[in-house]
């Protein structure tokens, strides 16, 4: 087993590789795990066969995430029995399932919650050394803190166009079907100044958009500053055309935050907000704090503002004593709000939550099924609706790259964050590129778009 060592710089170097499951926080966790691990020796290869270690940075929301990686835990199983492999989980599921990781999974070596990624090269050394003397010592590091927000840590970033900075980590709202505030630990907030340096940086070395991410960006402070003067500075940045922020909270959206969005040319005018359900009664028992009709009086206040605002969001089906009238109650709502877009996502009960402890995951997994299904089709209808109505419109398209079915496509997305695709032998397009484009057709997940006609 080769082996990196800083103080040996002639040694052949580790190679790594890291596999990211989940959220785009997960995606930004994974740049810093990155940028750590480079700072100490080691390589990262994108080639799983090449890779002396692998990682995998887990999510642990729904029941689906985890099969996939306990899925591919058993692939690296059998590697592992034919050569020197270190295997590392980390993230939600590493934290949450300590216990049984460690005694299900032989095979894993190191366990690195959310909090943990500062020791993450000492844990790797420390099993690569053991796995060369043969022995086999677990590295566990899983603790929450109160205070890490890897303030002063540059994440290793891919992508060119687009940069996430996690303005906060962790979560104090302990929605009742949500385990994110057991993996991930107390609300913090990191330092302002920090944040808009880096968005300056950012700039700098070419990327065109942030993306300021938290689990609840509502709860952002760090003395004078809250989410809304944090955004408006990251927008002033010079360079920086378009800045996106996700989630905000239904419970507590602050005007000054609307107010920043609907005024300011870079702060893109799309809203994630996400509604969970449209029964008062399981909202209730979710814990989510809002009442249909405030969360009604909420959109309606957005929409007064700017009419052109997209809207998505976020809807459980099938949550514990989810009764047919209250599934109605959701599908009538959707049908009234009209969002751009949904992710849709069955219950999945969570060990630990409020929701586990309290309540009996009493909808059959086929009512489950069939309330998504409902749900899908009804949304799927709207958003075609609404990708509609941008027919003969002129939008400014952010170009990120190429069509994922054709390199003969290029890909951007529109200020309100839909999927537009053009030709590029009529369009010829740059990542980073901002395009005034005419859409000529839409499906309900894309906008075909072709030159404007000339005036
Ligand atoms: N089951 C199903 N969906 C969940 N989400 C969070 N926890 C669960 C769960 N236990 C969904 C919520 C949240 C999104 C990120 O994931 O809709 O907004
Ligand atoms: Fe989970 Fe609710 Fe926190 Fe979102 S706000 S991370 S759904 S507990």
């Amino acid at each position: 087993m080769k082996r990196t060592d800083s103080t040996q710089a002639t040694a052949t170097p580790t190679h790594v590789h890291l596999e990211t499951f989940g959220c785009q926080m997960n995606e930004y966790d994974s740049e810093l795990v990155r940028s750590l691990m480079k700072q100490d020796g080691f390589v990262f290869t994108d080639e799983q066969e090449r890779a002396d270690v692998i990682l995998m940075n887990t999510c642990a929301i729904r029941e689906n995430a985890h099969n996939k990686v306990y899925k591919h835990l058993s692939e690296l199983k059998k590697i592992k029995r034919q050569r020197p492999l270190v295997v590392g989980v980390l993230g939600c599921m590493a934290q949450n399932l300590k216990e049984e990781l460690t005694e299900i999974q032989p095979l894993i070596d190191v366990l690195a919650g959310p909090d943990s990624y500062r020791q993450l090269p000492m844990l790797i050394r420390n099993a690569l050394l053991s796995q060369e003397e043969g022995l086999d010592q677990k590295g566990l590091a899983v603790d929450l803190s109160e205070y890490e927000t890897y303030h002063d840590v540059v994440p290793d970033r891919h992508d060119g166009v687009n940069a996430w900075i996690a303005v906060m980590r962790g979560c104090d709202n302990f929605c009742s079907f949500c385990v994110v505030p057991y993996t991930r630990g107390r609300e913090r907030s990191r330092d302002a100044e920090g944040i808009i340096l880096e968005a300056h940086k950012i700039a700098e070395q070419g990327f065109k958009q942030i993306t300021l991410l938290g689990q609840n960006v509502n709860s952002y402070r760090f003395g004078d500053w809250d989410f809304a003067r944090l955004i408006l500075a990251v927008a002033d940045v010079p360079g920086i055309e378009r800045v996106r922020f996700t989630s905000p909270h239904p419970k507590d959206f602050p005007m000054p935050l609307l107010e920043a969005v609907v005024s300011h040319p870079h702060i893109c005018k799309q809203i994630h907000l996400p509604l969970q359900s449209g029964s008062d009664r399981i909202l209730g028992l979710m814990n989510r704090a809002y009442t249909i009709r405030e969360y009604r009086a909420l959109v309606d206040r957005i929409q007064a503002l700017r009419s052109d605002i997209v809207l998505s969001t976020d809807i459980i089906c099938g949550f514990a004593g989810e009764r047919d009238e209250d599934f109605d109650e959701t599908y009538r709502l959707v049908e009234e709000m009209r969002f751009h877009s949904a992710f849709i996502f069955k219950y999945s009960e969570r060990k630990n939550t409020i929701a586990a402890r309290k309540f009996p995951d009493d909808v059959s997994e086929a009512v489950k099924t069939e309330r998504v299904t409902r749900l899908f089709d009804l949304q799927r209808n709207i958003s075609y609706g609404r990708n509609r109505e941008y027919l003969k419109a002129v939008l400014p398209i952010l170009v990120e790259g190429d069509a994922k079915r054709s390199a003969a496509q290029g890909m951007g997305k529109s200020d309100g964050n839909i999927t537009v695709i053009w030709d590029k032998q009529i369009v010829p397009s740059q990542p980073g590129d901002l395009l005034s484009l005419a859409i000529y057709d839409a499906s309900s997940t894309t906008l075909y778009a072709e030159p404007p006609p000339v005036s």
